[in-house]
């Protein structure tokens, strides 16, 4: 995110010049930890920090125009700045997305997809749904668990675990979950996590033609193997019922064929897989790599913003930060920092105002290697989803909520 249009006024700070090395690193080794604001400035404080957790106080609204659920007097603890983890095995197959977290003015959604290849089919008072489409926004899938096909306007996506599925807002899709139980050693489940935007997600521009990813890694919709799937139909000859998101509900509408049999296309955006062993991202070996640097989609005023975490080398683990979005990380491998508190398949949610890097623990072992050969590799994976307009966790995220994470801030002894 770029800093450089913000007002500087350098010399009023006079006397706060470096008085620790700002190396990358919180360093418990040298008394200090390193708290960030936003993205923009690095503030040392004394080791331990005083802040590593505080419950936050009940909120109370003051304005009588607010959501009833935040008026004077009504306290809602979804509002507080709590951090909040989600086991994402345990949220059951449905046939639409679920939504997790969403901001107030739904512009931006997180969600997850969880298909049964077994279930029969939805039915509606017109029959059984096929098909899907999003007019609120642009999605992206992080494939978890399961392979398949998804079928759009513009031909068929096989997508697998690893992948990064696009859609286009607007663009009609199907999903049919693989049930080869060869192709599902562990579950047969399919499981998406992803994010909805109603601001076009875009590549990242680094300046690097490969970095994030090359446009040539992408995979595009095969358009001449349509035949080949017989699960697809796309005859006219029974009516297709479509389910249409269109200001946060679904619709069912009724063609008299197939949407899916195009016969012909011209433009961008388009629907396109990248697998994540594609995804390139930039790491240094002399600093803590900020996350910033790892983000490949986001909307055109970085008001949202998808990153991924690849194998890497790790300098050290990360700040102390105030964070000025609001940061949902889906983790596919453990995550050193937070060891023991959270694991794979789990999401973390860190809402703004709430100052986090790692946990008591892992600060306390954690070390800061003067000559950079001796950094770890680290090859941990893991997608990260931040919104500049704060999460609210909805009631479905409850169901699937590790509540035992708060108290894994709180440092023991
Ligand atoms: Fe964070």
């Amino acid at each position: 995110m770029s800093t450089l249009e913000y007002p500087h006024e350098w010399d009023v700070l006079e006397g706060w010049q470096e008085r620790v090395k700002f190396d990358g690193a919180s360093r418990p080794d040298v008394g200090y930890v390193i708290r960030k604001k936003g993205f923009h400035q690095q503030i040392a404080v004394p080791y331990p920090p005083p802040y590593v957790f505080s419950h936050p106080l009940a909120y109370i609204a003051v304005s009588p125009h607010m959501p009833r659920e935040l008026r004077i007097g009504n306290i809602s603890e979804r509002l507080t700045p709590t951090p909040r983890a989600y086991h994402i095995d345990s949220v059951l197959p449905w046939y639409f997305p679920h939504q997790l977290l969403e901001t107030r003015d739904k512009s931006v959604s997180v969600q997850v997809f969880v298909i049964d290849p077994s279930s029969t089919p939805f039915i509606c008072r017109m029959g059984a749904m096929r098909g899907y489409q999003n007019i609120d926004g642009d999605e992206i899938w992080y494939v978890y668990r399961g392979n398949g096909i998804c079928v759009t306007e513009l031909g068929i996506l096989r997508y697998g675990t690893g992948d990064y599925l696009y859609i286009p807002k607007g663009f009609i899709y199907e999903l049919h979950a693989d049930s080869a139980p060869e192709r599902q050693a562990d579950t047969n489940k399919t499981i998406f996590v992803g994010i909805e935007s109603t601001e076009p997600l875009l590549r990242s521009k680094t300046g690097m033609d490969d970095v994030p990813y090359s446009i040539r890694a992408v995979r595009v919709p095969e358009y001449k193997q349509l035949e080949h799937f017989p699960v697809v139909s796309y005859d006219c000859k029974n009516p297709y019922i479509l389910a249409v998101k269109r200001l946060q509900a679904w619709s069912f509408v009724e063609y008299a064929g197939s949407p899916l049999a195009s016969v012909g296309w011209a433009g961008t955006p388009y629907p396109f897989i990248i697998n994540e062993k594609d995804i390139n991202v930039p790491v240094v070996d002399t600093l803590h790599t900020d996350p910033t640097q790892f983000v490949v989609f986001t909307s055109a005023e970085e008001k949202v913003a998808v990153s991924v975490f690849r194998p890497r080398r790790v300098h050290s683990i990360p700040y102390y930060h105030d964070n000025t979005y609001d940061e949902c990380m889906f983790l596919v491998d453990t995550y050193a920092p937070r060891a023991g508190s959270v694991g794979v398949g789990d999401m973390t949610f860190h809402p703004q105002g709430f100052c986090h890097g790692p946990q008591p623990n892992a600060l306390r072992v954690s070390q800061v290697h003067a000559d950079p050969k001796d950094n770890d590799w680290s090859l941990q994976r893991a997608v990260m989803f931040e919104s500049r307009i704060p999460l609210i966790p909805t009631r479905e995220s409850i169901d699937v909520e590790l509540k035992k994470y708060v108290s894994s801030w709180i440092p023991r002894n």
